[in-house]
């Protein structure tokens, strides 16, 4: 049985100040929800702020990006070890990242085996664009970029990988995927790679999450699918009130 878990993806929002007042009234917020994982994504700066108040609490941190080596001429990079004291979690390969960082495939690759090196679990991100999906090519192309993403990540290390099927065309935008279509392709094309790759049994203890315009009213639609084991959530994750409805319905469906 996977523990859902419901990541907050805060992207470029929230000052410091407001980051740790944020965490500080959300922890109370998602206490009772321990059947499920709960994730904050902050910016860097508020990182390490976040990461003190959240210290005694069940809520796990993670940074949006993280770089793969450890140090050196690398200007306005992150690296692993000066995260890994303070965030559970990295998100690799957002689709924001990909299309404005330039961050392709082989840099996925380098930073998920950097991030695991240093304790650190990746959220790896994958997902196809609007012309991708309309032009049927979605299980070929997110199956290769989690094909590149693991490459060379061994089985035993796949326990502490996340997946999250974010289709491009629905993040931000209100046109989320219906749960079937989510189902089909984190249950279908995803998992079956991850079945190929490492065999049922390792396949089946990876979470994979699905993003992409997730709010209350959808998400018990996502959480009914066999696979869909939590998500990845941006606009909803701003606000106590919707990160907290969502986790009360992720437990409430699959949290026992
Ligand atoms: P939205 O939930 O705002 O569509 O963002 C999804 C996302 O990109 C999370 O990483």
């Amino acid at each position: 049985m996977r523990t859902p878990i419901i990541a907050g993806n805060w992207k470029m929002n929230k000052t410091l100040p407001e980051s740790v007042a944020f965490v500080e009234e959300l922890a109370k917020a998602l206490a009772p929800y321990s059947t499920v994982e709960r994730v904050v994504a902050p910016t860097f700066v508020s990182l390490a702020a976040v990461s003190s108040v959240l210290a005694n609490t069940e809520i796990a941190v993670s940074s949006q990006n993280v770089h793969w080596e450890d140090s050196g001429a690398y200007t306005s990079e992150v690296a692993p070890v000066m995260i890994q004291d303070l965030v559970e979690y990295a998100i690799i390969g957002h689709s924001e990242c990909r299309a404005y960082l330039n961050e392709t495939d082989e840099k996925v690759n380098k930073k998920a085996k950097a991030a695991l090196a240093h304790g650190i679990k990746p959220i790896i991100a994958v997902g196809e664009s609007l012309e991708q999906n309309e032009a049927g090519e979605t299980t070929s192309f997110v199956g290769g970029q989690v094909r590149a993403a693991l490459d060379g990540i061994p089985a035993e290390d796949m326990p502490k990988v996340v997946i999250a099927y974010e289709p491009i065309w629905a993040i931000g935008t209100g046109k989320s995927a219906s749960g079937e279509i989510a189902q089909n392709i984190i249950g279908g094309t995803i998992r079956s790679v991850l079945i190929d790759l490492y065999g049922d049994a390792v396949a089946q203890q990876v979470r994979i999450q699905y993003g992409g315009s997730v709010k209350p009213n959808n998400m018990e639609e996502y959480m009914s699918q066999p696979d869909v084991d939590g998500a990845l959530v941006g606009g909803a994750s701003l606000k106590v009130d919707a990160f907290t409805d969502l986790v009360r319905i992720a437990a409430e469906v699959k949290g026992s």
